[in-house]
This record gives C-alpha cells, structure tokens and sequence, in this order.
C-alpha cells in the first residue's frame, strides 16, 4: 500500500495523549502504548454498548409487556389494518450499535398498495420483517387488525405469518424442486385446513390467476424470472393473507418482465388485496397507491408521484447522493489503514465500526464492495477473505 511520509495524528491520539502524558507517535511510529491503549478503550465501548443495549431491552421489553396488556383489542375493533406506532430496531454489529429504525410510525389500510423506496440500508428490508413478524423491534408497537404483534413469542408469531401475511422476496425463494403447483401448496399443507384434493383445486385456481394454470407442472428451472415470481405471488396469496409484503419484488427481473409483475399485482389490488412492497425500482411507485421514501431509518414523506420523470429526477438525485458517501467511505478507510499500518489482518468489522454510521448507512453498494475497490483502485497489494482484510 502506499507509505504515507508523516503519520497524521488522530483524534484518537490526541486524547491518549491528555489522558497518559505519553506520546502516541515514537521516531515516526505509532507507540506500543497508544496500540495497547486503544485495544483498551474498544474493549470498554464494546462492554458499554452491550451493556446499554442490555438495560435498555429489559427496561423496554417490561413497558412493552405492561402495554400490552393494555393495548389488547383483538376482534374487529380497530381503526387500521396495520398500524405501526414509533418503531425502533436497533442491531449490535461488532462494536457498532446499528440504528436500523429510528422511530417509524405508519397505517396500512386494507386495499392499501404502499411502496417504501430508500437507497440501500435506509431499513426498508427491517421495517418490512416488522411488520411481517419475522423479527420483534427494539421498541415502539406493531398493531395487526387491532392486536399489538410486536411482544409475541416465536410460536404465536409463526402463527400470525403463516395466517395473516404472505411473503414475495426478490429472489423467488421457491423449492426448487417441486413444481409450480406444489410451491403453491406447501402453505397449504402448514395450515392443515383442506383436503389433498381441495389444496390441489386452490393451487391450481391461484396458478390461474395469476396466468401459469399451464405451467403448473414445470419447476422453478423450467420457468423465466417473471414466471417464478407469478408462482411465488400464487403461494403468497395460498392462505387468503390480510397483507402481502414484497421485498424489491421487481429486482431480479429486466424493465419488462417488472412492469408485467407489477401490472399482476396491480389487477389484484384492484380485487381488494392488500400490499405493502419496498423497492429501489421507481417503476414500482407508479403502481403504487400510496408512496413513501425512508431515510437513515424514518420514513421521510409520503405521496404519489406523479409521471416517471419526477422520479427519475428524484433517482438521480439519490443516487449522486450515495455516490458521495461512498466517496467519503472510502476516505475514512484510508484514514483507518494509515493509523493501522503494519498491521497484516485487519478484521472488517473494525474498519467498518470507524466510520460514520450516516455514511454507513447510505452507501450505493455492499461495503465488502466498496473496499474491493479501493484496493484494486490504489494497487494495494491485499484481500479480503471473510471478515478479514489481509494486506501482505
Ligand atoms: N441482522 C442484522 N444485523 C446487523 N445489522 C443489520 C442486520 N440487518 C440489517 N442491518 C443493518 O441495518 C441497516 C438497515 O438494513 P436494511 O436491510 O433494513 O436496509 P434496506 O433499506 O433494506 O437496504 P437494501 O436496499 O440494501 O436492501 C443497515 O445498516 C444494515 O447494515
Ligand atoms: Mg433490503
């Protein structure tokens, strides 16, 4: 890598500095004692952050168990489909809390097609499983046809997922090997309701609807991208769910075989279903009937835009947006490479924890990505291999 003549002092340093009455750079190297320390201090942010997370969840999850005692409705008294009241998700990853949700708060209607767009990690993949039970958030309330789903234990929320919401995900996620028909059935099978003939006749009647009756005997291998996705729409929908979400449902497919998707969903939209989609394709917001946009976590505004060039403009804007941040990502891994020369595994989940999460969490491309690149960029003679970056 390239050799920086005078090493800049951090921050960091600084502080170590006031703190011991040492100096942090020695003869034009980093001291040992500086290293020590530092290792010190990560180590305690790690035990404080964990233990911050710890008193937090338990003093969330007692206020959460009181209101929902309190919050128990059920039956057809409620005002909303879904209603989601500041919801907060926070990951811990590595020594980094990661703010996922910051605070979303959201009403879902039956008839409702709701698209979210945000660029990559803004948390629209979180709030989706939220609202799909797939996960229980840091805080805030899920109300799903008036009872609040956001305490459940893992049974009672297998229950809700497998009764209430069917899942499309960007890449299908069929068997693949069974056919069509039997993809369609296995949700059948789960919710034990119909007979062997009767599970036959549903499967059969949602492969119509969705335009594959004739392909029903084919697997996945023998059907295009759009066609797999109509299957795994037919299965979403086996068990009559109150909401279907959909995970960039368009974004395996060319421009095409999306609009061809996205017209399926909206016929059945028009026969009452209800969806809620997240999506980086602006096509996706032009079926839409309501349509938001998430930032670092929030859901900034909601409208229907209208005409495709708006959201073209608005694309454009996003994506030079991120193109910044991964301009300053690469920067700060710079920084971090010259404040740790010498070092031959560099684990990235510490590079990752130096820098920003507002960067962190606005960047066009996976990180791993990001680094890749400015290794090839700068000739730096190193790889990345699982978690570490071995520079030699
Ligand atoms: N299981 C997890 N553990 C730790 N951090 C996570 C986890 N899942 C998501 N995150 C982080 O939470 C933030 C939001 O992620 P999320 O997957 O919800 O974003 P997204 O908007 O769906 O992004 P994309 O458009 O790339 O799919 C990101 O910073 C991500 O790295
Ligand atoms: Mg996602």
């Amino acid at each position: 890598m390239p050799k920086s003549p005078v090493i800049e002092k951090t921050p960091l340093m600084k502080q170590f500095e006031e703190e011991t009455g040492k100096l942090a750079i020695w003869k034009g190297e980093i001291s040992k004692n500086f290293k020590k320390w530092k290792k010190k201090k990560q180590q305690e942010e790690v035990k404080k952050i964990k233990e911050d997370m710890l008193s937090q969840s338990r003093i969330e999850k007692k206020k959460m168990k009181k209101d929902v005692k309190e919050d128990k409705v059920g039956g057809k008294d409620y005002d909303h489909l879904i209603m989601v009241e500041n919801l907060h998700k926070t990951y811990l990853l590595g020594t980094t809390a990661v703010a996922a949700l910051r605070g979303v708060d959201l009403t879902i209607d039956n008839g409702d097609f709701i698209d979210i767009m945000g660029p990559s990690g803004s948390g629209k993949t979180t709030l989706l499983n939220l609202i799909g039970g797939l996960d229980t958030p840091t805080r805030g309330k899920i109300f799903l046809e008036g009872t609040n789903i956001s305490m459940l234990n893992d049974n009672s929320l297998a229950e809700i997922r497998r009764e209430k919401i069917g899942f499309v995900f960007q890449f299908y996620n069929l068997l693949p090997q069974m056919t069509a028909m039997e993809n369609v059935m296995v949700p059948l099978h789960f919710s034990g309701k119909l007979s062997r003939r009767g599970k036959r006749k549903k499967a059969m009647d949602l492969l119509r609807l969705v335009g594959l009756d004739e392909r029903a005997h084919h697997t996945p291998s023998e059907l295009s991208g759009g066609e797999q996705q109509r299957v795994a729409i037919a299965r979403a929908f086996a068990n009559d769910p109150a909401i279907c979400v959909l995970d960039e449902p368009t974004g395996d497919l060319d421009s095409k075989t999306g609009v061809m998707v996205l017209n399926l969903l909206r016929d059945l939209n028009k026969r009452g279903a209800t969806f809620i989609a997240v999506s980086h394709d602006a096509t996706v917001s032009e079926f839409a009937s309501r349509v938001f946009h998430m930032r670092d976590g929030k859901l900034t505004h909601e409208g229907k835009i209208s005409g495709l060039k708006e959201t073209e403009i608005m694309q454009l804007k996003r994506r030079q947006e991120t193109e910044i941040n991964k301009e300053k990502c690469k920067n700060k891994i710079f920084q971090y490479l010259y404040s740790n020369q010498g070092k031959v595994e560099i684990p990235i989940s510490d590079i990752k924890s130096s820098i920003p999460n507002s960067i962190i969490m606005n960047l066009p491309e996976h990180f791993n990505d990001i680094l890749q690149e400015l290794i090839e960029e700068n000739n730096i003679f190193g790889r990345i291999e699982g978690d570490l970056l071995i520079l030699n």
